[in-house]
């Protein structure tokens, strides 16, 4: 009888090829302008719905140096605080220094994750209310994906009023897939209820293509024609709360309109009744 050598299995640890590596595991094109894509989850990685982290690649080496840098920009977080992996929402950008490239990831590629979330579309950041409203433009969305995703959403609010904003109807996409999943997402259903989902109104408008409605969020509220379509009443500083990302001018346009409306900024350190972040543009 031989004796057998005992065979040791390689472990199949995959040895990063970046710093903060995460590996991407899924991305979903909706049109030549916007991507989602999900990576691992740092296992050490703890944040609130709403917040952003710093992602990237590795830039191109440098002509003489051959150095090379990381390409980071922030992004908010469109995953809920519960989900075991990473998603993000993004616009690509012909020239753009990282979405140009990022734009091509597959599932296997590494992507810089920098684990130190942030930011002020949080929960806590807000007094008690009975309504939210969460205001988005274009890739505006992705903190709302991660806070429709969050159980504290409808444990705090009776109503959740969700408007995305985009110039064409493919570009709504993401959003409307995501809130239509949201009537068969199992946690949500048992921690919150059969039914949580009838909570939420969305309203989704277009400005550069034809759809069930047309306009900025902006001039229809001021109108009166968004709250007559929901069948809400308007704004009211005791009663609703408000999150707003999306473009610079839309944020700001926004913010004016709820100050006048009689809501107040809240951040991390003084909560109030409505908060306001950038959208991602590269
Ligand atoms: P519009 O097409 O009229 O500019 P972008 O893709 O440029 O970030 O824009 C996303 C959406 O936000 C577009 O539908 C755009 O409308 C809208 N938008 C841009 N600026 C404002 C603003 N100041 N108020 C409301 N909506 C805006």
């Amino acid at each position: 009888m031989t004796e057998q050598t005992p065979v040791t299995e390689a472990k199949a640890v995959k040895v990063p090829a970046l710093p903060d590596a995460q590996t991407v595991t899924e991305v979903q094109h909706y049109t030549d302008r916007l991507f989602r894509f999900r990576c691992t989850r740092p296992a050490s990685l703890r944040f609130r719905s709403g917040e952003f982290v710093m992602i990237g690649l590795m830039g191109d080496p440098h002509p003489e140096t051959g150095k090379q840098k990381p390409l980071l920009r922030a992004y908010s977080i469109a995953s809920p605080s519960w989900d075991e992996e990473m998603e993000f929402y993004s616009i690509k950008v012909e020239d753009g220094p990282l979405t140009s490239k990022l734009q091509h990831i597959k599932p296997g590629d590494e992507v810089i994750l920098r684990p130190k979330p942030v930011g002020t579309l949080v929960h806590d950041a807000l007094i008690p209310g009975k309504r939210i409203w969460f205001f988005a433009t274009g890739t505006g969305f992705a903190p709302f994906a991660s806070l429709l995703r969050e159980p504290q959403t409808y444990e705090d609010y009776d109503e959740v009023i969700i408007t995305h904003t985009c110039r064409t109807v493919g570009e709504l996409t993401y959003g409307r897939e995501l809130i239509e999943a949201l009537k068969n997402d199992e946690l949500l259903n048992e921690v919150i209820g059969e039914g949580f989902w009838k909570k939420i109104k969305y309203y989704p408008t277009t400005t550069r293509e034809e759809s069930a409605k047309m306009g900025r969020i902006t001039d229809l509220i001021n109108s009166g024609e968004a709250y007559a379509d929901l069948g809400v009443a308007p704004l009211n500083p005791e009663s609703d709360r408000a999150m707003i990302c999306g473009n610079l001018a839309f944020n700001l346009e926004l913010k004016d309109m709820l100050e006048k409306a009689g809501l107040e900024e809240g951040a991390n350190s003084k909560p109030a009744q409505y908060v306001v972040e950038k959208a991602f543009l590269d």
